[in-house]
């Protein structure tokens, strides 16, 4: 069972962008995708980009370093079917955001 952490307000992550945050000394990346808060490990798999400061289209993340996407609702690289992330539970409660941790 993980532990659910209060990481940031909701405000903090703009429509269609993302943000890292570190959460009990992990890089979480939050995304706001419409709305609908997600969250994944911030360090893409390919060389360890930060996935956070990535560009947003719809679900998809473009990792800053060399292009690798993965859809951050599911944590699947919609291209190939053997690269994903981590992705985290979270919750919004109020104006806050929580994500649940290991
Ligand atoms: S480190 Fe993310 S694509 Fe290379």
């Amino acid at each position: 069972m993980g532990e659910l952490v209060k990481v940031t307000a909701v405000s903090e992550v703009p429509n269609n962008e993302g943000r890292v945050f570190e959460v009990k000394g992990q890089q979480v990346a939050l995304f706001n995708v419409d709305g609908k808060i997600c969250a994944i490990e911030n360090v893409c798999p390919h060389r360890g980009g930060p996935l956070g400061e990535g560009s947003l289209d719809g679900a998809i993340v473009t990792c800053p370093w060399h292009g690798w996407q993965f859809d951050v609702t599911t944590g699947q690289s919609p291209v190939n079917p053997a690269a994903s992330v981590k992705t985290f539970p979270c919750k919004v409660e109020g104006a806050n955001v929580s994500v649940e941790v290991e």
